[in-house]
């Protein structure tokens, strides 16, 4: 078979690097969440390294200790820029790298979501995306008007109907609808408007939207949910899946699966790219990565462990850390999970340990050289496990720099990912088709 090539690379960032223990580092600035020129550096130096987009998980509320002064504390992801308002600034201080900024279906409208994603395509000349999130916190749900969070099947009807409505509103006018003639005074061709007038179980939406259609037709459409439901709106509408997968073999049968699904909704295998996470503790060398690895665990505050477990496993903070897992009875709140537990204890290992082995957000975590990070990406991809991955710094400083300033480079040695950005917008620089607009298509 030959060799893949062509590498997708997002970098996946949060507030202060992925890893709990991160924003620790004395190489970071502990404020780097609201910096702003922080922000702008990172931008630059990500687009020099070629990245093909940076992403932007985002949740509307504090959604971890809020409710626990104790915990809170020393939790240290809790302020962050809003993600849309973020990337309107890093598109005007940058050029070709794309963003990714996540927005909920759930705790938004139609209208306002299509109406910002097309002024920030605009704005950034055709770099930017939506990345379509369901929600699942009930922090989200108590700052929306809600008691409690909407079923998840509720969720997904709804986030079906909300992408149809957004994807329905960027097609209000025709690409060339805008005749701007300064001689004759014709501004637009009411000829290519074309009024949505949708109603539906959840939203009724008239349009058309006050804004011309977006550079990239539609903003690239990104979706991270990973059940049956979410799976299915990602084959039907999305461009770019981000998924966690811990093993390559898993990686694969998820891979295979949502093609398959992708074929079936009549579109293309390859225009969808699929792009699990990966946190790569990276150093110069084995021991120099061992070294940074064991310097971010001893930087995870207990605390924060004992509240990372507790919605798993309930409260198990009255055992020591660096003790055996506790046999603990079978309750409501551990049901489920009985087993992974119990396995866990099986292999010997430590409250410390089973909070590591769960991953951050059950993303695979990888410590080693350029080099050996450069092999698991290779094997993956070339096994079809993925089209590339979304890099998850675990700390920004050295966190980051080893990634851009090591591991990129030797993905370019190796042929894997591109030397440049060979496009101007993010579909053409991830190989993504632009959506035709219906009327064209039928013409
Ligand atoms: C890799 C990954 C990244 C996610 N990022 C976000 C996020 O930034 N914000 C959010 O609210 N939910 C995020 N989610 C949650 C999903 O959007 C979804 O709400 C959740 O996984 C439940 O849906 P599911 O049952 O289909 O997986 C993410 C999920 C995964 C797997």
């Amino acid at each position: 078979m030959s060799k893949r090539t062509g590498l997708k690379l997002g970098l996946s960032v949060t507030s202060n690097g992925s890893h709990a223990g991160g924003w620790r580092d004395p190489g970071v600035p502990a404020n780097c969440s609201l910096d702003f020129p922080f922000w702008r550096d990172l931008a630059r130096r990500a687009e020099a390294a070629k990245i093909h987009f940076i992403f932007f998980a985002d949740g509307a509320a504090v959604r971890q200790g809020a409710d626990d002064p104790d915990q809170l504390r020393y939790i240290g992801k809790i302020d962050q820029f809003e993600p849309l308002t973020l990337i309107a600034a890093l598109s005007a201080v940058t050029s070709r790298i794309g963003f990714v900024a996540t927005a909920s279906t759930t705790y938004n409208e139609p209208y306002t979501i299509a109406r910002k994603y097309a002024s920030l395509d605009h704005l950034s000349g055709g770099r930017v995306g939506w990345n379509v999130v369901t929600s699942w916190s009930e922090a989200e749900a108590k700052n929306y008007n809600l008691e409690t969070s909407l079923q998840h099947d509720v969720r997904y009807r709804r986030a079906q109907e909300f992408v149809d409505v957004v994807t329905g509103l960027w097609n209000s006018w025709e690409d060339d609808a805008f005749v701007r003639d300064q001689v004759s005074g014709e501004y637009v061709d009411p000829t290519k408007l074309h009024v949505l007038n949708h109603k539906g179980e959840f939203f009724s939406v008239k349009g058309p939207l006050n804004i011309a259609r977006p550079v990239q037709g539609f903003p690239l459409i990104a979706q991270a949910g990973s059940s049956e439901p979410g799976q299915q709106l990602a084959a039907r509408t999305a461009d770019l899946v981000y998924t966690a997968q811990q093993d390559k073999a898993a990686a694969q049968a998820f891979y295979t699966g949502l093609k398959a699904r992708v074929r079936a909704e009549g579109r293309g295998a390859d225009s969808v790219k699929i792009l699990p996470g990966i946190l790569p503790i990276i150093g110069r060398d084995e021991a120099d990565a061992r070294a940074r690895h064991q310097a971010l665990r001893e930087r995870v505050h207990p605390k924060v462990i004992y509240a990372m477990l507790e919605p798993k496993f309930g409260d198990i903070s009255g055992y020591p850390l660096d003790g055996p897992i506790p046999d603990l009875p079978e309750t409501n709140g551990i049901k489920s999970i009985k087993g992974q537990l119990d396995a866990a204890r099986a292999k010997g290992l430590t409250i410390r340990e089973l909070y590591e082995a769960s991953g951050v957000g059950g993303h695979r975590q990888i410590v080693g050289t350029a080099s050996t990070i450069a092999d698991l990406i290779e094997e993956w991809f070339q096994d079809e496990a993925c089209d590339g991955f979304n890099l998850m710094p675990p700390y920004f400083g050295d966190g980051l720099d080893g990634l851009l300033q090591w591991l990129v480079p030797e993905l370019q040695r190796r042929g894997l990912f591109h030397d440049d950005y060979t496009g101007h917008t993010l579909r053409e620089n991830l190989g993504l088709p632009r959506p035709q607009h219906p009327a064209v298509r039928t013409r």
